[in-house]
Parts: structure tokens; C-alpha cells; sequence
């Protein structure tokens, strides 16, 4: 079995490593290097997502970030709620999640976050465990997205729901020549500025271009169980939020 690194096919079991190498590399420098690539975009992306969702103002409310890295839409969550809600950060990179909990920790958010280092292909709690399930810039980088989503339903209580934020396919002409001459051209020699290395962001313009655009996103997710699914664009569809419910 092959999956897509990148525009390069590798085998099934060789993805993760890669993947995992990647950010390995870029953790330090990852929040940093998000705002120059999107031009900061992508808070307004992450705070649409988080007012999509609404997080009620109740303890006892509790929501998995998976792929959550560096905690961005985890505290978001936390201070939607007015600090009520629990947010468990997952990522299977101990790097990304080193940088998460400091930030916690800087914010103040470290009694309502939690940080477990485990694979989205494999969630180490019960069924029906959360109230929400997010991921943001991350579903593209799991080898088996159907698995995760099988995940994702499994351990959402039933009427929870999943929120997926990704980057996209550009549905604005002039807008999609912009897109692809700025991340194919700008974002690697940027990224080796301020990083030294250049491969890692390669790796992640190539992924987000082999990325299943938005009608085609939204069936997977459907055919994971999920129901009422629907997406919004964001940027033109650079970035788009799916939303599934489990019913
Ligand atoms: C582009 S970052 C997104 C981080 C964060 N959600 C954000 O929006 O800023 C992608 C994250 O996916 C994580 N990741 C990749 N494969 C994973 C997997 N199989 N399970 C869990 N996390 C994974 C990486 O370690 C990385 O932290």
C-alpha cells in the first residue's frame, strides 16, 4: 500500500516517520513561520473555526484537539468558553506538544489543557468520550485519513461534533495563480530563512496541494458516519472548515 509525502508515493508505513521528521525539525520556529506563510490568516481562520463551534460557558465540557501541536486552537477553545471548557491537546510529536505546554503555561491555561503525545490513527480514550472533536492544518499529514475519522467518531459522544480545518482548493480564478506562485516559490525559500531549511515546507505545500479539495473531503468525512456535513471557505478556499455531527 502507498500513500502521497509530498508529491512523492512512498509506502503506507514510511509516511509517519517523514512526517514526524518534519516537524521535529520546524517546532521551535513552527508559530512564527505560520504567521509569515499565511500573512497571519490563519488566526482569523482559527478563530472562525472556534466561533463556529461555540463552546458553551459550562464546566464539565470537554473537546480534543488532535493534532493540536502547539496549542493554538486549544486555547482558543479555552477562552471561548470564558475558561470553562477542557481542551485535550493530542499530537503524536513530543517537539510540537514541548512547545504547547509552555505556552500553556505562559497563558496561564495549563489547568484547563492537557497534552498526550499519540497517533490520530489510534486515540487512547474510550468511545464516546468527547463533546467536540478538532483538527486544524493536520488531517492531510495522517498516512490513513479514513481511519482517523473513524476515530474521531468513535470517540465523540453521540450528538458531539467534528470540526476540520484545512487548507484547500482555491475557488477564485487569478486568486488560485497568486496561491500557487506564493506557496511553491515564496514559502520553501522563506522557510529556509528563517528555519535554514527549506525541505520541510516543500513537504508541506506539496501535501496541502494533494490535499482532496472540498466536495470530495466532505464525503469522506460522511463516510466515516458523521452527518449534517457541511464546509465553509475561507480565503477563497484556501483554507476550508468541515463540520460533521455525530447523531
Ligand atoms: C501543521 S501542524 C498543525 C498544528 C496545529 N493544529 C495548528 O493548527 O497550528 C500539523 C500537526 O500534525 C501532527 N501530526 C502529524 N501526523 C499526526 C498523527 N498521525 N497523529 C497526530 N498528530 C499528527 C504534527 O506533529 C503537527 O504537530
Amino acid at each position: 500500500m502507498e500513500t502521497s509525502y509530498g508529491f512523492r508515493n512512498v509506502a503506507a508505513g514510511d509516511k509517519q516517520p517523514l512526517v514526524n521528521e518534519v516537524f521535529h525539525r520546524v517546532a521551535k520556529r513552527y508559530d512564527l513561520m505560520n504567521d509569515l506563510m499565511s500573512g497571519g490568516l490563519h488566526r482569523l481562520w482559527k478563530d472562525g473555526m472556534v466561533s463556529w463551534l461555540n463552546p458553551p460557558r459550562q464546566s464539565g465540557w470537554h473537546s480534543l484537539d488532535v493534532a493540536g501541536g502547539t496549542g493554538d486552537v486549544a486555547f482558543r477553545i479555552v477562552e471561548a468558553s470564558g475558561r470553562q471548557a477542557r481542551v485535550t491537546v493530542l499530537d503524536i510529536n513530543g517537539s510540537m506538544l514541548d512547545v504547547g505546554r509552555q505556552r500553556a503555561d505562559k497563558q496561564g491555561l495549563a489547568a484547563n489543557v492537557d497534552f498526550v503525545e499519540a497517533n490520530a490513527e489510534a486515540l487512547p480514550f474510550p468511545d464516546e468520550s468527547f463533546d467536540a472533536y478538532t483538527i486544524a492544518f493536520g488531517i492531510r499529514n495522517v498516512p490513513r485519513i479514513d481511519v482517523a475519522l473513524a476515530e474521531a467518531y468513535r470517540v465523540l459522544k453521540t450528538g458531539g461534533r467534528l470540526l476540520c480545518l484545512e487548507f484547500s482548493e482555491v475557488d477564485m480564478p487569478f486568486l488560485d495563480k497568486v496561491y500557487e506562485a506564493w506557496s511553491f516559490k515564496a514559502i520553501p525559500p522563506i522557510g529556509k530563512a528563517v528555519t535554514g531549511d527549506g525541505e520541510p515546507y516543500a513537504y508541506l505545500v506539496e501535501s496541502i496541494a494533494k490535499f482532496p479539495n472540498q466536495q470530495n473531503f466532505a464525503g469522506m468525512i460522511g463516510k466515516a458516519g458523521f452527518e449534517r456535513v457541511s464546509f465553509r471557505n475561507y480565503s477563497g478556499g484556501i483554507a476550508a472548515l468541515h463540520s460533521g455531527w455525530k447523531l
